[in-house]
């Protein structure tokens, strides 16, 4: 067991000596700390000297990393091995960043052939919408586009529009739809024109009721906007998924169903047809340059020794909060109003990879695992929740994430924010010392600093790839399958049963006393 191992039982009794570190007297007896610990690769600098290590301290980790086979592991997955055991699937999102020209082979097949053309079938749609050539069932050219999806369908691409809203072609409006609430589709088809309106169905399994029922809903409702009209759905609709056969069941044409396959995860999906509206949004070249500066953040955790490799580094001190220093969580603080949907998208990310309990092999472990993710942007979040990463009683790491140049011409906010970025993780290492208790802090909160040039879409591309690896190290040293999700089915199964009230006697009192009453208020 992990537990036991010489590396793990190193690290334990290092981090007793470690409870006592004084990062900000560590700095002025070593200032050299600051250059020592971080570095730059493509526009991308990593600065993690303010966290609570010491060579030491990273050599044990590396350790770790190498008790644990991280760069076999990593060999593995690039080579399309299948290494989602639970579900027998290759994982290989990093081949939708990879060059044409690669070879990329699952069972002695090569798959980039087949990316070629997904992707080509991307562009060729994208290139035609972004000029208006894709024309709805009353010939008007659509130029609003609703994309239903939710989980990794959703987050992803909703993300990446959003933070990449100066590269948008300004004829061009979006909207996305996750919630099986009511709310949300009645709200996105309020104002929308039926005549110019585009629907992507992002599902890759096509049958998740919450996408499903949303996408009928749509369906009937544009149905009943242009009637009489047996084009309208094929027009209106185009599908991005696994399933072609249920989307073609759907009424959704051939042309219109962007395919892609097991090997990509919901959450990893957003390079694959699950992106389109990314591509819709700010044209086919945006979106291959998001998947460039993915490729180049790909190559980097490839090829770089393991000491200088910013998602084994990230992914390690992870590991070395959450398992030996006693934290439960981490904030992660993009100080830059486009990214406020990072952590959403984080957060499905991390727990939903990382949120296990038994090793790839199937047994219970005794370690903890994936850590409570949360953040906002900063300078918002300073002005909520930063009191307690400051004076709480709770050891919170934080990864705070900023941009060199604004996409905006407000220099001085720019230089606002970034100042109030650094000052951020200046207090939480140095504290301050006041007579006044409550006005005292500790100080000695370890933090991380991602800084990049700009956010476009490369460096965009290169952040989302190096929290995709950054949890893969994660899931690698704590032996876990980072690639499934049995953890989301009960709850899907127990819906279905809730739906059907035959079956509702068979259920635990409380349930039944919550039914009973929404029951009585003739909602279920
Ligand atoms: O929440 C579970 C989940 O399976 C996610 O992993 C996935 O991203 C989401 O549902 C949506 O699934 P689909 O793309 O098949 O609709």
């Amino acid at each position: 067991m992990l537990s036991k191992s010489p590396a793990w039982t190193a690290l334990q009794a290092h981090a007793d000596d470690m409870h006592h570190f004084d990062l900000a007297a560590h700095f002025q007896t070593f200032p050299e700390r600051a250059r020592g610990f971080s570095f730059g690769h493509a526009g991308l600098y990593f600065d993690y000297s303010k966290n609570l290590i010491t060579d030491h301290t990273m050599k044990l980790l590396m350790d770790l990393a190498r008790q644990q086979n991280v760069p076999k592991k990593r060999d593995a997955m690039f080579a399309g091995e299948k290494i989602n055991k639970s579900e027998n699937r290759a994982v290989l999102h990093t081949a939708l960043r990879a060059p044409k020209d690669a070879v990329i082979e699952i069972d002695g097949e090569n798959i980039m052939p087949t990316i070629a053309k997904n992707r080509a079938q991307m562009k060729n749609f994208a290139d035609h919408f972004q000029k208006g050539a894709i024309l709805g069932a009353t010939g008007k050219p659509l130029t609003h586009v609703i994309n239903i999806g939710i989980g990794g369908s959703d987050l992803g691409p909703r993300m990446v529009c959003d933070a990449l809203k100066s590269y948008q072609n300004k004829n061009i409006s979006l909207r996305f739809v996750s919630n099986i609430d009511g709310a949300d589709i009645h709200e996105a088809l309020k104002n929308a024109n039926p005549e110019t309106t585009l629907f992507v169905i992002a599902s890759k399994s096509f049958t998740t009721q919450e996408t499903m029922q949303n996408a009928v809903t749509a369906r009937a409702w544009l149905e009943t906007h242009i009637k009489n009209n047996d084009s309208a759905v094929s027009a209106h609709f185009v599908a991005l998924t696994k399933n072609a056969d249920k989307a073609a069941a759907f009424g959704i044409k051939e042309n219109h169903i962007f395919i892609f396959h097991d090997w990509v995860g919901g959450r990893y999906s957003l390079w694959s047809p699950i992106g389109l509206s990314i591509a819709l949004a700010i044209g086919f070249d945006g979106f291959q340059s998001l998947l460039d500066g993915a490729y180049v953040m790909d190559n980097h955790f490839r090829e770089a020794p393991l000491e200088h490799n910013m998602s084994v580094i990230l992914g390690l001190l992870g590991v070395w909060y959450r398992n030996f220093m006693g934290a439960q969580s981490y904030a992660v603080l993009p100080y830059a109003e486009d990214l406020a949907l990072f952590p959403s998208w984080l957060q499905q990310l991390d727990m939903e990879s990382n949120g296990k309990s038994t090793t790839i092999d199937g047994d219970i472990i005794d370690y903890d695992t994936g850590a409570v993710v949360f953040g906002q942007t900063g300078t918002n979040a300073q002005h909520a929740f930063h009191q307690l990463l400051h004076q709480g009683t709770a050891l919170i790491p934080a990864d705070f994430i900023g941009f060199v140049k604004a996409n905006h011409p407000y220099d001085e906010h720019q230089q606002i924010l970034l100042a109030h970025m650094i000052a951020q993780a200046q207090a939480l290492m140095e504290g301050r010392t006041y007579e006044e208790k409550a006005r005292h802090f500790d100080g000695n909160r370890p933090s991380t600093m991602i800084l990049l040039d700009r956010l476009d879409p490369f460096h965009l591309g290169m952040l989302l790839a190096l929290y995709e690896h950054k949890i893969f190290v994660q899931g690698a040293l704590w032996n876990i399958n980072s690639f499934d999700q049995w953890g989301v089915e009960l709850g899907k199964e127990l819906a279905a049963r809730i739906l059907n009230p035959g079956q509702n006697m068979q259920m635990d009192a409380s349930t039944k006393n919550l039914l009973a009453y929404l029951q009585n208020h003739t909602v279920l």
